[in-house]
């Protein structure tokens, strides 16, 4: 069985002001951890090829940019769209948009944001790409966002869609994912601060 890598970008200038949503750069620290991701990459899989996956937004595709694999680059794996609350912090939707912020509160797997997604439209997106991550016969190392990784990651591991909001992805973790016969074996790399 071949593993499964899962991973978010490395740290971005978003992370760092704490806005959502966006297209910004790496930070230097997630181009640090970009660094480290592909060393790690390169020293677990050894002489086999890797089929790298990004989505199509900067911080993914810069966090594949020191890896000498080629990547494929995946709308569905972009992150979920924050609609009308994208660059604001969780603060500012608090005090701007309070009825935003106690809907998504109440019913975060269902809530959509106002010309945006909700989990339950994430998770709908992926199934093209579950099919073909299915198919593959070589391992897969996926660079993708929070949200959009909680969905993968509850699909693959057999956990409810419901419970996937919740879930911890830290950033510069690599989850490692085997399936076996009856479940999938999991382990976690942090590889930066
Ligand atoms: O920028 C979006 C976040 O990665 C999604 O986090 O669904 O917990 O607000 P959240």
């Amino acid at each position: 069985p071949h593993p499964i890598w899962l991973t978010r970008h490395g740290e971005s200038v978003f992370n760092e002001k704490g806005l959502l949503g966006g297209d910004s750069d790496l930070s230097a620290r997630g181009d640090e951890y970009a660094k480290n991701l592909s060393a790690f990459i390169r020293e677990r899989a050894g002489d086999e090829h890797v089929n790298v996956w990004t989505s199509t937004l900067r911080r993914t595709i810069q966090t594949a940019r020191p890896m000498t694999q080629n990547h494929v680059a995946w709308r569905a794996l972009d992150e979920i769209d924050a609609g009308v609350c994208e660059g604001m912090t969780y603060e500012e939707i608090r005090q701007q948009m309070p009825e935003v912020f106690n809907a998504r509160a109440a019913d975060k797997f269902r809530y959509r944001y106002p010309r945006g997604e909700s989990y339950e439209d994430v998770i709908q997106r992926l199934d093209p790409l579950i099919i073909q991550l299915e198919r593959q016969r070589s391992p897969v190392l996926v660079i993708g966002h929070q949200a959009v990784l909680r969905a993968l990651y509850a699909y693959l591991v057999d956990r409810p869609a419901p419970s996937c909001p919740t879930l911890p992805i830290p950033l510069h973790t690599v989850i490692e994912l085997t399936p076996t016969a009856y479940a999938c074996e999991e382990r976690r790399f942090q590889l930066a601060p």
